[in-house]
């Protein structure tokens, strides 16, 4: 039995789309469980970037199957034109994905109804992708409305289903902006029936495959989106996604029990960063932040949006070890950090003039945070070179060592560029 999750642990963009594809070669199986087209995972092979959304970053790798799992959101035209670009640089992917007939799709309303609750919150908005994820996870909770991948095979009940929510949907939407035009459902109708044509010979029932894999001894590797300060329950609620996106998530978005997996990896950048709305108790809105953005060319994969970037937050990382039970970190992007003088570490917060490690369940609280700095020396060579952790300044070196201690889990992986090769892997 051996299984590897890969998790973010801070609010997304940790780099797990490169962690998983180096991984991936050590696995029969890459499994999404949770998320949509929310997410975008970057990954550098050969020289050439991939962007990967709803597929599987192992979808780069031939001899291994990759699972869109049950608690996935599928944007059926997003998946087609991925999984279009992904068999026209990469290779034919028939009889290397599988797509779970539980998970939901997204309709043209939930963009719309999304647009419209985004607008209303104004000042407070989210600040989400625009994908529908929140929406669709709603109608799911919801039961009345929704509609999972083995629906569309249905012809009669899908026809019927789609005809009911359209006629509902219209009748919300239309109330909340008259501006909108009604949508009409044989039009949504013959759309998604031919996406579903489409992707017929990727569905089954994964969650009896994975079950499957398993007793056969196969290696799967559970790949996270977005990161666990984004998670439904415990993340910074109500600027979070829709999803599990800690550690939590891996069991009920798979159907596989957690108790299988031997390698919890939790990923971070070597700083914060974090795209949308919600408190962020280490941001800089200087230079300093201007120059991590322009080094770690940090500007969303999925949206384009510049994201917000911040000092190391040890508080938040640390909850989310805990909170995704991992049992080791990987550290990315730590080459963007050269040439600083000094560096800075948030160790504890202070709220309302009290120190803790704890992090807080509120966001107002979390908006109280005044940061309490450790500063470290920094390191003026460049790193990118460096293959052992021998290669790296003392500085560096005594960076990774206080994430560990501060975080709680030493670091197994250092990440030093974007590319396969810039990774040491510390105890080998
Ligand atoms: P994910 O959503 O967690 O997979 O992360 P993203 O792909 O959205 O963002 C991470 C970005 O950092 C991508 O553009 C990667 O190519 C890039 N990247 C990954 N690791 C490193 C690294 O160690 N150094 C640098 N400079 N870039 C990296
Ligand atoms: P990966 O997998 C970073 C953020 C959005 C917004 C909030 C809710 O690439 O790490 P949503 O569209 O999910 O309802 O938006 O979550 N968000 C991400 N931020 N990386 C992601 O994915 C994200 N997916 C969603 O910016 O603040
Ligand atoms: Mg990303």
């Amino acid at each position: 039995m051996s299984a590897t999750s890969v998790i973010g642990l801070q609010w997304g963009d940790e780099a797990k789309g490169k962690i998983v594809d180096l991984l991936t070669g050590q696995h029969d199986i890459v499994v999404r469980y949770q998320g949509g087209n929310n997410a975008g995972h970057t990954v550098v092979a050969g020289g050439e970037t991939f962007k990967l959304s709803l597929l599987p970053a192992g979808i780069l790798h031939h001899d291994v199957v990759s699972v869109i799992a049950a608690g996935v959101v599928i944007n059926p035209q997003a998946l087609l034109a991925e999984m279009d670009d992904i068999a026209k640089r990469n290779g034919p992917i028939d009889h290397r994905l599988l797509i779970s007939d539980r998970a939901h799709v997204i309709f043209p309303w939930h963009m719309l109804e999304e647009a419209v609750l985004e607008r209303s919150r104004k000042d407070e908005a989210i600040g989400t992708t625009m994908r529908g994820i929140g929406t669709c996870y709603g109608d799911k909770a919801g039961r009345t409305h929704a509609i999972r991948v083995g629906d569309m095979f249905y012809n009669g009940s899908f026809r019927r289903r789609l005809s009911e929510i359209v006629a509902y949907k219209n009748k919300v939407l239309t109330a909340l902006d008259p501006q909108i035009d009604p949508l009409d459902a044989d039009t949504v109708y013959e759309e998604y029936s031919q996406y579903a044509q489409e992707l017929r010979p990727y569905v089954i029932d994964t969650t009896s495959y994975l079950h499957r894999a398993v007793d056969e001894g196969k290696r799967i590797l559970f790949e996270g989106a977005q990161g666990s300060l984004l998670d439904l329950d415990h993340g910074t609620f109500p600027f979070v996604t829709s999803s599990n996106s800690s550690g939590c998530g891996v069991h009920s978005g798979s159907g596989v029990s957690e108790r299988i997996i031997d390698r919890m990896i939790g990923v971070v950048k070597a700083y914060t960063t974090r795209v949308g709305g919600g408190p962020f108790p280490t941001e800089l809105n200087d230079e300093t932040g201007q120059y991590i953005r322009d080094r770690g060319r940090e500007y969303g994969t999925v949206t384009g949006r510049p994201r917000r970037c911040g000092w190391f937050d040890a508080v938040a990382a640390r909850y989310g070890a805990r909170l995704s039970g991992v049992n080791c970190i990987a550290i990315a992007l730590l080459d963007v950090l050269s040439n600083f003088d000094d560096l800075k570490i948030c160790e504890a917060y202070e709220i309302d003039g009290v120190r803790t490690t704890d992090f807080p369940s509120h966001v107002e609280m979390l908006a109280k945070v005044q940061p309490i700095y450790r500063t470290l020396s920094g390191w003026q060579a460049d790193i990118t070179a460096a293959r052992v952790l021998e290669d790296l300044p003392v500085e560096a070196r005594r960076y990774i060592d206080t994430i560990g201690e501060l975080v709680g889990v030493s670091a197994e992986i250092i990440s030093v560029g974007p590319d396969r090769e810039q990774t040491i892997f510390c105890n080998s």
